[in-house]
């Protein structure tokens, strides 16, 4: 039998944490032959919530979980940890500035660096899922400069699922047959999802998504408006944020990159720029990958046309800016 993998959840008292953390204990994230232990990390208010967690995680007797760890201590919670889900965050409240709701992020995610470089695994991989998702992982890699840049993830598989779900829809075909979106950069509603080179599996073999919808409007228009406004349209219909999808979409991002991605896809992961596609280098940004032995790489040789052209520029622009906001919280 294999021995138990540590992985870590912040927040996990959350929305996101309730409904990610059985799955992960019933293998979802790391296979179903992959013993764990789960590391729960919650603030002290919410304490008293994250041991009723822990309770749930004991009745619920799963057979892979090997063992629940439930503190508000980050060293405690980092120790030992293999993959890193970082859900925990400040949210946005009314009436709150952008560059207050940034300052307390990077605070949050300038201290649990230091507690995942110095306590967890030393090839610890990590995934940010707290918004900014892709600025508050690139804090986190500035205060963690022992975890290899290549670990540090944000989450925007959810935007790659729901891409393929809307396509799905829209052609009334299995979502399974659809392959090769793209979200190109900020999990916000900058993000372009790109269908230009995605395809559908068919009785007459894979064809190009934009030959089956035939409607250049639609997808140059509505199709992405719907996929950048996802994350609202959920929230007005549940008063909440959506969870189960961003828990499932967290599950698929982990298994792709350490178990991999099949022959001839690939997924959406928010990573650091090596300057490929010319977005510019040093920020965190979503780009197409595919997985090998635990490692990602960019999906190199797309062609690029005037009109995607614009939108990675534009999602490269506001990451910029938001670096350079969270860069002015840390002085
Ligand atoms: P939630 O408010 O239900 O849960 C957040 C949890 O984090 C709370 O239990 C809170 O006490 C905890 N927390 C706050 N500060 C912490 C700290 N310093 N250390 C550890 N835990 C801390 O929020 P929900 O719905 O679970 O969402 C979590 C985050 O995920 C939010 O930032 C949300 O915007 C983001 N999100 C990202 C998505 C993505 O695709 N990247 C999709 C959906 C949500």
């Amino acid at each position: 039998a294999k021995d138990p993998v540590r992985v870590l959840v912040t927040g996990a008292a959350g929305q996101i944490g309730y409904a990610l953390v059985p799955m992960i204990a019933r293998g979802v994230m790391l296979g179903p032959d992959q013993p764990v232990i789960l590391h729960m990390l919650d603030i002290p208010p919410a304490a008293e919530a994250l041991n009723g967690v822990k309770m749930e995680l004991v009745d619920a007797a799963f057979p892979l979980l090997k063992g629940v760890v439930a503190t508000t201590d980050a060293v405690e919670a980092c120790t030992g940890v293999s993959v890193a889900i970082m859900v925990g965050g400040f949210p946005r409240k009314e009436g709150m500035e952008r560059k207050d709701v940034m300052s307390k992020n990077v605070s949050i995610y300038k201290s649990q660096a230091s507690a995942l470089e110095k306590h967890a695994a030393s090839n610890c991989k990590v995934l940010v899922v707290a918004n900014p998702a892709n600025t508050n992982a690139l804090i986190l890699k500035e205060f963690a400069p022992s975890i290899p840049e290549k670990n540090i993830t944000c989450l925007t598989r959810l935007d790659h699922n729901r891409a393929l779900g809307q396509i799905s829809e829209r052609l009334s075909v299995q979502v399974s047959d659809v392959k090769n979106v793209i979200i190109w950069g900020n999990h916000s509603s900058t993000q372009y999802p790109d269908v230009n080179h995605a395809t559908v599996k068919t009785p007459t073999g894979e064809k190009p998504v934009r030959e089956l919808v035939a409607d250049d409007a639609w997808l140059n228009a509505e199709f992405i408006a719907t996929v950048q406004q996802r994350g609202a349209a959920i929230i007005k219909a549940r008063k909440l944020s959506s969870a189960l999808s961003a828990a499932s979409s967290a599950c698929d991002h982990i298994r792709d990159w350490v178990l991999g991605t099949p022959e001839g896809s690939w997924v959406s992961m928010g990573v650091y720029s090596d300057g490929s596609y010319n977005v510019p280098a040093g920020l965190i940004y979503s780009f197409p990958v595919t997985c090998k032995n635990g490692e990602w790489s960019i999906v190199q040789g797309l062609s690029i046309d005037e009109f995607s052209r614009k939108k990675l520029d534009l999602t490269a622009e506001e990451l910029t800016e938001e670096k350079a906001l969270a860069y002015s919280c840390l002085s």
